[in-house]
């Protein structure tokens, strides 16, 4: 399947000079939306997973459904301020603006292993941060999946030689 033909890139957006890629398309369509994740669990399927950790917003529509589609946990990454109970919290730079990451303390037991999923690898901000989290609490981050990876950004170069995995490179 070319998924890059479900993606819509969208100039201009959400600043100028930004061409914006829209998953939205993608996952619009059932069967390409599964076939996606099926493809991505095929990818880490050997990596021994305890978790999936995926980053608000879009993280969770690509973590969550490869989460169960494993049979493992889902550990929601949150943005500063959304949940309840103890965290650990860490500061991080987007592509376009500022930001901070949070996860509940109790989300991943030391020595779990931890695949970050999300669905857009830019900067590698987001996700180095999100290594930084899953660290502080214990947990091994084993790889991280991604649909997109935008790989003139050389976001890898961020993740401490993390193993990536992405569906759609540009
Ligand atoms: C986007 C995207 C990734 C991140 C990638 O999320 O979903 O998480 O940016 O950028 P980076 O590699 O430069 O860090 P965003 O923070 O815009 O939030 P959203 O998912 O809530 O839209």
């Amino acid at each position: 399947m070319n998924y890059k033909d479900y993606i819509r890139v969208i100039p201009d957006f959400p600043q100028p000079g930004i061409r914006f890629k829209d998953i939205t398309t993608l996952i619009n369509n059932g069967e390409v939306y599964r076939s996606a994740i099926g493809a991505i669990k095929e990818a880490v399927a050997d990596k021994e997973i305890d978790l999936i950790a995926g980053p608000e917003a879009r993280g969770f529509i690509i973590g969550a459904p490869l989460a169960t589609a494993l049979g493992v946990g889902f550990v929601p990454i949150r943005k500063s301020g959304k949940l309840p109970g103890a965290v650990v919290e860490a500061s991080y730079d987007l592509e376009y603006g500022k930001d901070k990451l949070a996860v509940h303390r109790d989300a991943i037991k030391p020595g779990q292993r931890v695949l970050i999923a999300d669905d857009l690898l830019a900067t590698g901000g987001t996700i180095a941060t999100t290594i930084n989290l899953i660290k502080q609490l214990g947990g091994v981050p084993v790889g991280a999946a991604f649909l997109i990876e935008l790989g003139y950004l050389d976001g890898r170069d961020k993740l401490d030689g993390l193993d990536v995995f992405s569906l759609i490179t540009y």
